[in-house]
C-alpha cells in the first residue's frame, strides 16, 4: 500500500476538507462560477433559492424515466430537498482533482458502452451492459438524506433501484460474505501524471457486509432529480447507502465482487483510523480530527452560515437498519 511520500490531504482540519463554498463570500464565489465558464451564475444563484415545492415538482417532472415510480416510504426525510445546483456543483471525486468544483473536469469521463462486471462469489455471474441493468430493475425515485463525513449534509433525489434486486439475480454463494464495489480508473483520462493523488491506492473501491447489501435502503443509483445520474455525481451508476458516511457510495462503478472476506477499501488503506470500513453516521463517533455532533446543511454563502443540525444515529434511518449493529 502507497502510503509513503502520499500527500497527506486527509490529515487537513475540517475547515481544509471543505473548500471553495465554505471560505468564499456570496462575491467570490459568483466571480468563480463565472470564471469557470458558468456564464449563468445568477440563474443558478437564484436557483439555489427555490422552495422545497418546487424542487419537488422537478422531480416529478420525469421525462428521462417514463416508467419511473416515487417510492412513498422514502419521500420525505423531515427537510427541504437540496437545490439541485449545490448536488451537482459541490462534489467529492478525487479522480478529477481535490477540490468540490470538479464538475467540470469530471465531463471527460467516458460514459459510452458502460458495461458493469458482477463476479466472485455467486452462482449466475454477469456482464450487464448499463441500458439493459435499468430495463431490467424496475426505477424508482428515493429521497434521502446524504451525508458527508466532513459534516456537511443534503438531501438528495436519487433515481436507480434496490442493491437487493441485482443480489436476486446474481445469487450470492454462502460463502459470500462481502462485497466490494470499483471505480472505474484511467489515469490518462482522469487526473494523469503530475496528479497529487497519482500514489493513491486506485482505483477507487468500497465495500459492504452482505447483510448491509440486502437491506431494503441500499440503493444503485442512476439518475438524481429526475435525470441521468451527471458524470460528476459518479454516471452512470453508483452507490448510495444513506445510513452510512458518503465516501462508502463509490461512483462510476465498472465492477462489484462478491467476496468471503473484508476487503481493503480507498479511504480504510489511506487513513484506518480515520474512515473505519463500517462507517455508520454516528454523532457519539467523533472524527479524529472533528466532532460528528453535527452538520451543516449545503446551502449558499459561506459554510460558517449554513444551517447547523444534530447528527442523527445512521442518519436517521435506525428504524430501517439498526437491527444490523445490536
Ligand atoms: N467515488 C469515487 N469513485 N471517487 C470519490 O472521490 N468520493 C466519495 C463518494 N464516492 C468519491 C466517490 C465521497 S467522499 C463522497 S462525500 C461522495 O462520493 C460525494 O458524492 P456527491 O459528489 O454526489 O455528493
Amino acid at each position: 500500500m502507497p502510503l509513503i511520500r502520499i500527500p497527506k490531504s486527509w490529515e487537513l482540519p475540517e475547515r481544509m476538507v471543505t473548500p471553495e463554498l465554505a471560505f468564499m463570500n456570496r462575491r467570490q464565489f459568483m466571480k468563480n462560477l463565472i470564471s469557470a465558464g458558468l456564464g449563468m451564475a445568477a440563474v443558478s444563484l437564484t436557483a439555489c433559492n427555490r422552495s422545497e415545492a418546487e424542487v419537488q415538482t422537478i422531480t416529478s417532472n420525469l421525462a428521462e424515466f417514463p416508467n419511473l415510480t416515487q417510492n412513498p416510504k422514502f419521500k420525505d426525510v423531515g427537510r427541504a430537498v437540496t437545490s439541485e445546483d449545490f448536488a451537482t456543483r459541490y462534489n467529492n471525486f478525487y479522480e478529477f482533482g481535490g477540490t468540490k468544483s470538479i464538475w467540470e473536469a469530471a465531463q471527460a469521463l467516458p460514459t459510452e458502452n458502460w458495461s458493469v462486471e458482477v463476479t466472485g462469489l455467486v452462482n449466475n455471474p454477469q456482464t450487464y451492459d448499463i441500458d439493459a441493468l435499468m430495463q431490467k430493475f424496475p426505477l424508482e425515485e428515493r429521497v434521502y438524506r446524504f451525508r458527508c463525513v466532513e459534516a456537511w449534509a443534503m438531501v438528495v433525489p436519487w433515481v436507480g433501484f434496490p442493491m437487493a434486486s441485482l443480489m436476486k439475480d446474481v445469487e450470492p454463494k454462502d460463502q459470500a460474505k462481502f462485497v466490494r464495489f470499483t471505480s472505474f480508473y484511467d489515469p490518462k483520462i482522469t487526473k494523469g501524471p503530475g496528479f497529487w493523488a497519482l500514489n493513491y491506492p486506485w482505483p477507487y473501491t468500497e465495500g459492504l457486509r452482505i447483510e448491509e447489501m440486502a437491506n431494503d435502503l441500499a440503493f444503485f443509483a442512476v439518475g438524481l432529480y429526475g435525470k441521468t445520474l451527471p458524470k460528476q455525481n459518479g454516471a452512470p451508476l453508483r452507490a448510495v447507502i444513506p445510513w452510512k458516511y458518503g465516501f462508502k457510495g463509490a461512483k462510476s462503478i465498472v465492477k462489484i465482487e462478491f467476496l468471503d472476506q473484508q476487503p481493503p477499501t480507498f479511504w480504510n488503506v489511506l487513513a484506518p483510523n480515520e474512515y473505519g470500513f463500517e462507517a455508520n453516521v454516528n454523532p457519539e463517533v467523533p472524527h479524529p480530527r472533528w466532532s460528528q455532533a453535527t452538520e451543516r446543511i449545503v446551502t449558499n454563502g459561506s459554510s460558517s452560515s449554513w444551517e447547523k443540525q444534530p447528527t442523527l444515529l445512521y442518519n436517521g434511518y435506525e428504524k430501517y437498519v439498526g437491527k444490523l449493529y445490536s
